[in-house]
């Protein structure tokens, strides 16, 4: 059974302009218990949801319209699947020990006692790469990368089907984000818990993922793996996102941003949903809306490929 099948799911929210679409008609799988889905597209185009979705987290203002999301063939009421989110100090409890938190997972979930769950909180910590006098120190007492640490032990205490983890090293400088999704990475290989990696940076994508969804207006637009999505990248918005990465190779550092902005929620254009800013729009583009079709072992959704 794979540990993750997203069928055609649309979900909206109610704003002050009604019900709108936010996810529209979403397919992605994980089909290995080791693999890491990169989930990635600018601000606003329903990564969260997405990934709250999955989680089964959706505040109470969205509704499901079509599709499904099942977790091992289970839907996401009877599944374990633990969150991780950007800012670990909302987070984590600021008045219990890090110790205390990890050890309350293990008394209510899996009913050991106090002494035994401690014991179980310093392994989880030493598998995080933080030392055992960790159990006794509070949130407000560890650096940013620590917190992040200390948080993806608690969700591992969970033993979770499925790893969520939103943006979870947004907030930390490039060296220490990058030991975090190491040992995150290192997590996922060595204990099977696959993982939905959420990020706005396709620098961090090409670190950490095997396989890539990038999101546009709630779309998945291209869907492969990241060696290819890296090598060839085949939908525009796509080619837009690497181009405006910032190069080493290149003497001025230009960033070649995308031009024009995301569209709101619900007010997309007609026919291809990123045609106001696509470099290679043509006629079909503004009256058809493209589907996703196989290109070179994966999915694009856009006309230039039919
Ligand atoms: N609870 C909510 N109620 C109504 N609209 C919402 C709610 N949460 C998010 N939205 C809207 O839904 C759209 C998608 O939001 P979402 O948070 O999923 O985007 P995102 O891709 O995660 O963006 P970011 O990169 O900024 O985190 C946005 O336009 C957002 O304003
Ligand atoms: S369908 Fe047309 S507008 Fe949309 S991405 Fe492809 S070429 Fe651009
Ligand atoms: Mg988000």
């Amino acid at each position: 059974m794979k540990p993750l099948e997203v069928r055609n799911l649309t979900i909206q929210y109610l704003t002050y302009r009604g019900w709108v679409d936010v996810v529209s008609n979403v397919d992605l799988d994980i089909d290995d218990k080791t693999e890491i889905l990169a989930v990635a597209g600018e601000s606003g185009c329903g990564k969260t949801t997405l990934g709250l979705a999955i989680a089964g987290l959706l505040p109470p203002n969205a509704r499901i319209t079509s599709g499904y999301i099942k977790i091992y063939g289970k839907n996401t009421e009877s599944s374990r699947v633990a969150v991780i989110f950007q800012d670990a100090l909302t987070s984590l409890n600021p008045i219990l020990t890090i110790g205390e938190q990890i050890a309350e997972i293990y008394v209510h979930h899996f009913s050991m006692t106090r002494s035994e769950a401690l014991e179980e909180a310093k392994r989880k910590l030493s598998e995080v790469g933080l030392p055992d006098s960790y159990v006794n120190k509070y949130p407000h007492e560890l650096s940013g990368g620590e917190r992040q640490r200390a948080l993806i032990a608690m969700a591992i205490a969970l033993k979770p089907e499925l790893i969520v983890a939103d943006e979870p090293t947004t907030a930390l400088d490039v060296t220490t984000q990058a030991k975090v999704l190491n040992m995150l990475r290192s997590i996922v290989k060595n204990q099977s818990i696959p993982m939905v990696y959420i990020t706005h940076d396709l620098a961090l994508v090409a670190h950490v993922a095997d396989r890539v969804a990038i999101m546009y207006a709630g779309q998945v637009v291209e869907y492969r793996d990241k060696y290819s999505l890296f090598n060839k990248p085949l939908h525009p918005y796509t080619r837009a996102l690497l181009d405006s990465l910032p190069r080493v190779d290149v003497e001025v550092r230009e960033l070649l941003a995308i031009k024009g902005e995301p569209p709101l929620p619900g007010v997309f254009a007609k026919g291809c949903r990123f045609n106001p800013r696509c470099p290679q729009v043509f006629d079909k583009c503004l009256v058809e809306e493209p589907g996703l079709r196989a290109v070179d072992n994966g999915l694009v959704r856009c006309h230039l490929y039919a």
